[in-house]
Order: C-alpha cells, then sequence, then structure tokens
C-alpha cells in the first residue's frame, strides 16, 4: 500500500469513539492504527480486567448489579469465543479493547455501553500489558527452575569429572564439569531473581487512572487492584497510564538471561565438535546435514546462542520507543507490545531447548581428562607447591614453574611425565613428592576453599543449590 496515488477508501468511523466525526477513515489509517493482529494475545487480561472494573462499578453504585452480571457474562461468552478461534478480529476495530467490547454491545446489547464508565484505553492497555508481563514472570521462573534442574543432575553425575577449566579459552587449572554446570545454575538463579524484583515492582494497578487524571466517578481502585491480584493501586494516575519502565525491566531481565543462555549454547558448540568431543548431543537435539553424511549439527545451541540478537533488541526497541515521550499516554506507546511478546516466546524456547540438550547429551569423561593431561594444567599446582615447601615467594615460584613447563614442552611431554632428574634439572629442591602433585585429581581435591571445584565442595554446592533453587 503506498500513500501516492492509492485510491482513498471511505470507511465507517469507528462507532466507539467516532461521534465528533463525520468522514470516513483512510484505509491507510486504519493499516497504521491497527494493533489488533498481535494485542489480541491480551485478551485473557483484557476480560479479567473488564469483568473486575465492572464489578467495582456495580458495588459503587455507578452501574447496576444487573447490568455488572451481564457485561460479566457477556464477557465469558467472549472469552470462550476467542478461545474456541470463532472470534472474529477487525482492523477498523483497532484494538483487542474495542473488538472485545464492539462484540459486548452485540451479545448483551446496552449494558455493554456502560462498562467504559470511569475507565479509558489508556489505562486499560496498560493494566492488561501490565498483566500479561507479570504472568511471564512466573512462567519463565518455572521453565528456569527446570534448566537448572537439569543442570544440577548433570552436575551431580559428574561431580569429580575431570575436565579442563579455562581462562581466555586457553586451558588454566583443572575443574570438573559439576563445577562448571554449577556456574550456570548460580547465573540463572540471579536471572530469577532478576525477574521476580521485576514481578514486584510491577505489581501495582494502573486501573482507575482512567485517561490521565482521574475520574469523578467514586471508584475504588483498591478493590480493582486486589481482584487482579496486585499489592496496591498505582498511586500517581498520570504515571499509572504512561509508565513502561516495568516492561523495560522484564525484557532487561530477559536480555541478560538470553545473554546467560547463549554462553553455554556457545560452550555446548565446541564441547559437541569434533575437536573436542567433550560430548555429544542426542538426536532429538541434533540435525543432520543434506549434503554431508557424517555431520551432526548442534542447531538448537547455536539458536539459543543467536537469541539475544532479537531478545536484547527488544529491550533497545522499548527504550527507544518510550525515550523522549511527554507526560502521559502517546499512541508510540503501541509499540510496546511487540518487542515484549517476541523476546517472551523466543526466550520460552530458547529455554525449553536449553534443558533439554543438558538432560539429554552424553557426556565423555575420558575425552575431558585426556585435554586436561595435555595443556599444562597444573601448573599452578606445582607454583603452589614450591611456595609451600621451598621457602620462595610466589613471584619466584611462578618463574620456576615456568621453567619446568618450558622443559616439558621442549621435552614434549605431559607435566607428570617428567622424570625427577628433569625435575631437578630445573631447581634441586623438587623431590619425588612434587610429583604427586601435578596429578589433575590432587588437583583438584585441593581445592577445597569454599566455593571452589574440590568434588566435595562440588557435592555440597549441589545440594544447596537444591534448596535455595527449589
Ligand atoms: N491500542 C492502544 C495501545 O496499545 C490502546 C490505547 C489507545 N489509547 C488511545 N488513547 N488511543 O496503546
Amino acid at each position: 500500500m503506498t500513500a501516492s496515488g492509492h485510491k482513498k477508501k471511505s470507511t465507517s468511523t469507528s462507532s466507539i469513539w467516532g461521534g465528533r466525526f463525520s468522514g470516513g477513515q483512510d484505509e491507510l489509517m486504519i493499516a497504521v492504527n491497527a494493533s489488533i493482529d498481535y494485542d489480541q494475545r491480551l485478551y485473557e487480561q483484557d476480560i479479567n480486567g473488564s469483568q473486575a472494573h465492572a464489578e467495582m462499578l456495580a458495588a459503587q453504585g455507578i452501574i447496576s448489579a444487573s447490568d455488572a452480571d451481564s457485561i460479566t457474562k457477556g464477557l465469558e461468552v467472549i472469552r470462550d469465543e476467542i478461545r474456541q478461534g470463532d472470534f472474529v478480529f477487525s482492523h477498523a476495530l483497532e484494538d483487542i479493547h474495542m473488538n472485545i467490547e464492539t462484540r459486548l454491545k452485540e451479545i448483551i446489547g446496552e449494558p455493554a455501553g456502560r462498562l467504559h464508565t470511569a475507565r479509558s484505553r489508556n489505562d486499560q492497555v496498560a493494566t492488561d500489558l501490565r498483566l500479561w508481563v507479570r504472568q511471564q514472570c512466573d512462567d519463565i521462573d518455572t521453565a528456569l527452575t527446570a534448566l537448572q534442574q537439569a543442570l544440577m543432575d548433570q552436575a551431580e553425575q559428574h561431580a569429580a569429572t575431570l575436565m579442563p577449566g579455562y581462562t581466555h579459552l586457553q586451558t588454566a587449572q583443572p575443574v570438573t564439569f559439576g563445577h562448571h554446570l554449577m556456574a550456570y545454575v548460580e547465573m540463572l538463579g540471579r536471572d530469577r531473581g532478576r525477574f521476580a524484583d521485576a514481578r514486584k515492582r510491577m505489581n501495582e494497578s494502573p486501573l482507575g487512572a482512567a485517561a490521565l487524571a482521574g475520574t469523578s466517578f467514586p471508584i475504588d481502585r483498591h478493590m480493582t487492584a486486589k481482584a487482579l491480584g496486585f499489592d496496591a493501586p498505582m498511586a500517581n494516575s498520570m504515571d499509572a497510564v504512561s509508565a513502561r519502565d516495568f516492561a523495560m525491566e522484564y525484557l532487561a531481565a530477559a536480555a541478560i538471561t538470553a545473554t546467560h543462555l547463549s554462553r553455554l549454547a556457545e560452550e555446548i558448540v565446541f564441547w559437541s565438535s569434533d575437536r573436542f568431543g567433550f560430548i555429544r548431543l542426542s538426536d532429538a537435539f541434533s540435525t543432520g546435514s543434506s549434503i554431508m553424511p557424517q555431520k551432526r549439527n548442534p542447531d538448537a545451541a547455536e539458536l539459543v546462542r543467536a537469541k539475544p540478537g532479537r531478545i536484547t533488541g527488544a529491550l533497545i526497541t522499548m527504550l527507544t520507543v518510550v525515550k523522549g515521550l511527554p507526560m502521559t499516554y502517546c499512541k508510540d506507546m503501541q509499540e510496546d507490545k511487540e518487542p515484549v511478546f517476541d523476546a517472551t516466546d523466543h526466550l520460552g524456547i530458547a529455554i525449553a531447548v536449553m534443558e533439554g540438550m543438558i538432560r539429554d547429551m552424553t557426556v565423555f569423561p575420558k575425552v575431558m581428562a585426556e585435554a586436561l593431561a595435555s595443556g599444562f594444567a597444573t601448573a599452578t599446582d606445582l607454583a603452589d607447591w614450591i611456595v609451600a615447601h621451598l621457602n620462595v615467594p610466589f613471584r619466584d615460584a611462578h618463574h620456576i614453574t615456568g621453567q619446568v613447563v618450558a622443559l616439558a614442552e621442549h621435552k614434549n611431554k605431559r607435566l607428570d611425565e617428567l622424570t625427577l632428574d628433569e625435575l631437578q634439572s630445573v631447581h634441586d629442591g623438587l623431590t619425588a613428592e612434587t610429583l604427586a602433585v601435578l596429578d589433575p585429581a590432587a588437583s583438584v581435591a585441593s581445592r577445597q576453599s569454599y566455593g571452589g571445584t574440590a568434588p566435595d565442595q562440588v557435592k555440597a554446592a549441589i545440594k544447596a543449590a537444591r534448596k535455595r533453587f527449589s
């Protein structure tokens, strides 16, 4: 559709707000204005909000109890129609609020016109989206808990499975696979905390703020807030209709979570590569190649790795849409919904897929141990031993150890393959006892500091995490 040269088509103007209009709307106006294609996802929240509002209006004597009753029942009919897929959505009716209200009029007649007393679409949409996002916070929490459990189950199996720990993706020190997985359990725990914080702050009701200034009707905002599970009504009517920081916080939490998932996804990609070979993904979470029969591709992990593109994008969209908007409601705010929906859909599938991959993967401890042995991973242990036994400052011990590593490299040997003679050619204080610290299992077992990788520390951490993250 282009503006130049298109034939202006007159369409009847909304019967809901059309009182002062005589001409029809341009087709383009309808196209730019309509949000019904996506905001229909708010129908449950919209109906719940309308029912709470109608009951409050009746309780306050603003409408009759029988009108409130037919409104509530009519809305239940509409809920069923939408659930069954029998509801016909109209672009000309712009959004979910007017689609439902117009249908309500068809079903119950005149009382439908009383529902919008002391309310505006401004407080209505703010309420709907808050309710929707609040529900997502709960659903994401459930999904993240399940993912944490999958990680903890694997961590328990591999609390003592040795692997190289990396910095700069260079072999650093021996760790256990269980310890590595538990790092993600902690990250996801903080992610859950961020959603919980956001949920707590967003749980105040905009309903009853009306267009922006409040209303002259004797409404009871505490009653509707309570009916909808909010902790309280929002204190300022102008803030209530124009605040979108609840969605920003939600998307910020989503973006951070997606970023964490992408880190794990990247590790899964290289752990499952044939160079690493640390794990194998199950058939259920792998794909083949249409041309290369040997391929076993980690597409699911790669897609999870990609998700921050759109989820962080959604956060940036939200921040940018609201930036510079004056008080109070502006139609720009209609563009708050698609990023929220898109981020939610993609985060949801990313968490679920990650859980599936983690639960199903096969771990190859032998390959991990082999990688560990070839990477001089116990060099720090040797330096520590020198400090503890030879009364040498750590910086000097570091230097001596560097010479031992250089010798091993030169001889094409692993550290634990060096003979006592070879060790003593670097420093005559090195003894047979020194050789023992070059063993990765001994190294890991010695990391007994709280939060360290010693298998009994890891087991204790898992036990504590199961309590904290239930
Ligand atoms: N569809 C609108 C939105 O999503 C509803 C609020 C419309 N309010 C208005 N004053 N036009 O933001």
